[in-house]
């Protein structure tokens, strides 16, 4: 494992939601799991005037309620790493004083001048406050492979939040953006769902097992459903949601992570850049649909109402005439030897019947069924692995097994490795892992460049004016505690499949 540097985490956005909420309890669990260095320190940065004591106080509740284990002492030791820097970072004149009080902190603490950026701000400062670091001279180590100035030996890196990008076309403005003050090996594009336990655990499943990789394909595998329901509704931020939806929220990225890891092809060796060249290899090979085959291969919906909350496109901040989807099924074939005419079908929902986020590795059934002339057997797909991410991380492994006592009769069985129970280890927020690994300079689980932009490229018929037809008639073509509209169903019927919807 790669040592982690001492470092200044410089938060953008220091007095945010995900900073409060997310990023400091996590790295409060780093802290006392020991994956910090002992000089790492953090800066919040945020244009509301606090001291470092009363940063510090609005965060403990967070950190009390938010991680692991909390503990008075542990917290104290931890809070001496946190400081806090009032000034608006989309402004040129907040930077000589920025600098000022990073050249003192490195001093201090000894962190050699290792700077890595956060930006937890609204998507519309990333440009404004990436152009302001590079023009205030904040990134120091040089434009080629510069992960390490050899003067200094100092690394400057950047972590970029989702939403990267609204579109195909403003995605590519961001990295361009990021591409003139950073090199790409010092750009983490974090996705925290590669932080959960269960898709990096994907990996191993495949390919340090035997068994499974002679398989993963087209000609053993009928299809693959990729799933993550929600029951909760679109909460407080409407306005924000009406602009995003199901697809740009949860299908273009996390879930073409999931889609990434599931379908490419085995790495060389398991390293940042083979891993990322497989990931990229695998997004570019989705066949886009044409105009014309936009509506067969995706379904839409909104909720209805359930009484107690309005339709959805009834809510307030919601545009009357929103044709935003609050679900979203779509079906990707992918152009390449292993998976051609396999499709992989993703859906997302809320309010939904149940909370899942799963992948379901359907098999083909067995070649000749010996047993057809058997009463009792069907002939049907028996076999089917499922990861279930969340709520609960496990494996389960369907097959067919002889009912016991007289004739041949048979049933199918799961076979389960449930985390939990197998090593009595509780999840840790995934972003703790993640921003180590962006310490340690480990980009395996971070986005590349052309990969966010190759999702973008596979999901935008779906978005723009080709998936005029599938909004058509979209208000409260859902109920409120179902599995999501008709034609979702319909999506997989015409395939001759259908959704596992096991509660
Ligand atoms: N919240 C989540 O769970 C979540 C999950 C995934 C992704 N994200 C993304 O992460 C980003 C942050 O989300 P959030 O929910 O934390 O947003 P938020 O609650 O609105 O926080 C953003 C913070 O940025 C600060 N800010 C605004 N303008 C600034 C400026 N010019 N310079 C410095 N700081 C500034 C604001 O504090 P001041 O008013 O004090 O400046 C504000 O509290 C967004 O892009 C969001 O889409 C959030």
């Amino acid at each position: 494992m790669l040592q982690t540097d001492p470092c200044i985490l410089v938060i953008f956005g220091a007095s945010g939601d995900l900073t409060s909420r997310k990023l400091i309890p996590a790295m409060y669990e780093m802290h006392v799991l020991g994956q910090l260095h002992a000089s790492t320190v953090i800066l919040g940065v945020s244009r509301t005037a606090k001291t470092d004591d009363q940063w510090r106080d609005e965060l403990k509740p967070w950190i009390a309620q938010q991680a692991k284990g909390f503990d008075e002492a542990k917290w104290s030791d931890f809070a001496k790493r946190i400081h806090y820097f009032a000034g608006d970072a989309a402004k040129p004149d907040c930077y000589p004083a920025l600098d000022t009080r990073l050249g003192e902190m490195a001093q201090q603490k000894g962190t050699k001048g290792n700077l890595l950026f956060f930006l937890s701000v609204a998507e519309s400062l990333y440009e404004p406050i990436v152009q302001q670091i590079d023009e205030a001279g904040l990134v120091t180590e040089g434009k080629r492979w510069c992960s390490i100035d050899p003067a200094t030996k100092s690394w400057q890196r950047i972590i970029v939040e989702k939403p990267f990008g609204h579109d195909a076309v403003s995605a590519a403005s961001l990295n361009r953006a990021l591409g003139r003050a950073f090199e790409e090996e010092s750009i983490y594009r974090i996705d925290h769902y590669l932080g959960k336990e269960l898709v990096q655990s994907m990996l191993v499943l495949r390919f340090a097992n035997s068994i499974f990789e002679p398989i993963w394909n087209g000609q053993y595998i009928d299809h693959v459903q990729i799933s993550a329901l929600e029951t909760v509704s679109v909460g407080q931020r409407t306005a924000f949601y009406d602009q995003t939806g199901a697809i740009r929220d949860m299908i273009q990225s996390h879930l073409f992570q999931i889609l990434a890891f599931v379908a490419m092809e085995p790495p060389t060796l398991y390293t940042p850049e083979n891993v990322r060249a497989e990931k990229i290899k695998i997004i570019d090979s989705i066949s886009v649909p044409t105009a014309d085959e936009v509506a067969a291969h995706c379904a839409l919906g909104q909720f209805a109402s359930d009484g107690k909350e309005g339709a959805y496109h009834e809510l307030a901040g919601v545009a009357p005439n929103s044709t935003t989807e609050t679900y979203a099924a779509i079906k990707v074939h992918f152009d390449n030897w292993r998976w051609g005419g396999t499709p992989f079908y993703i859906r997302s929902g809320k309010k939904a019947a149940a909370k899942r986020t799963e992948v379901v590795v359907q098999f083909k059934p067995p070649a000749a069924n010996l047993f057809r002339k058997v009463t009792g057997f069907g002939g049907e797909a028996p076999n089917r692995l499922v990861i279930e991410i969340a709520p609960r991380e496990r494996f389960n492994l369907r097959f067919e097994v002889k009912v016991p006592g007289f004739g041949l009769r048979a049933a199918a069985v799961d076979m389960q490795m449930d985390y939990g129970n197998e090593f009595k280890a509780e999840p840790i927020e995934a972003y703790g892992p993640l921003i180590v690994d962006a310490m340690r300079g480990d980009q395996t689980l971070f986005k590349h460049r052309i990969e966010v932009e190759g999702a973008w490229n596979a999901v935008m018929p779906f978005l723009d004016d080709r998936s005029a037809k599938a909004r058509a008639n979209i208000h409260g073509n859902y109920a409120c505690g179902s599995w999501g509209p008709a034609s979702a169903d319909e999506l997989l019927g015409r395939d001759g499949r259908a959704w596992r919807n096991e509660p």
